[in-house]
């Protein structure tokens, strides 16, 4: 019975912890969907499902908002692209950036740790995936 409060302390604790650290407000996260949407034009387009991939995917590396600053983007170099940055739009283009993300960055003569999606996920989902890095690079408020 002594062991008990002490684990019930620790219990409080971790769950505080995890709360603290989501430090995207609802609100905000509401803001960047929002504007996703204006973006796709296309109201029964997923951008939900759209960022919900890139988060799973892609932010590990490249960033929650695709500013190349990923936990993992320290391990990396070249470092992974910032999308924010305007002079990666003047090269990219959707057809350019679903080859990225099917055949891996040496398709394109980048470093071979961009990792190639195409027998992960399917067309759509990669096509969905490239817009979605398009829209972070228009909006960098997102
Ligand atoms: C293991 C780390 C890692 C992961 C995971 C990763 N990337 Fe990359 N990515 C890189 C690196 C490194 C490069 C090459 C350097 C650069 O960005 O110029 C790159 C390059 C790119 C480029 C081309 C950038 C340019 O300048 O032409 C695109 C587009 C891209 N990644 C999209 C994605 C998407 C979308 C995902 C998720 C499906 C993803 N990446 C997952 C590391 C990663």
């Amino acid at each position: 019975m002594k062991l008990f409060t002490p684990l019930i302390i620790l219990a409080l604790a971790i769950v505080i912890i995890a709360l603290s650290c989501q430090n995207d407000s609802p609100e905000q996260e509401d803001l960047a969907l929002e504007a996703a949407r204006e973006f796709f034009r296309v109201t029964d387009v997923t951008v939900e499902d759209s960022k919900r991939m890139y988060l799973h995917y892609c932010s590990v590396c490249h960033g929650a908002t695709g500013k190349g600053d990923g936990f993992n983007a320290y391990n990396l170099d070249p470092k992974p692209r910032d999308f924010t940055d305007s002079t990666f739009l003047n090269k990219a283009d959707s057809a350019y950036v679903v080859k990225v993300i099917t055949d891996g960055g040496r398709a394109v003569d980048l470093s071979a740790m961009m990792p190639p999606y195409g027998r992960t996920l399917t067309t759509t989902e990669i096509e969905k995936l490239a817009e979605y890095v398009l829209f972070l690079s228009r909006d960098s408020t997102n």
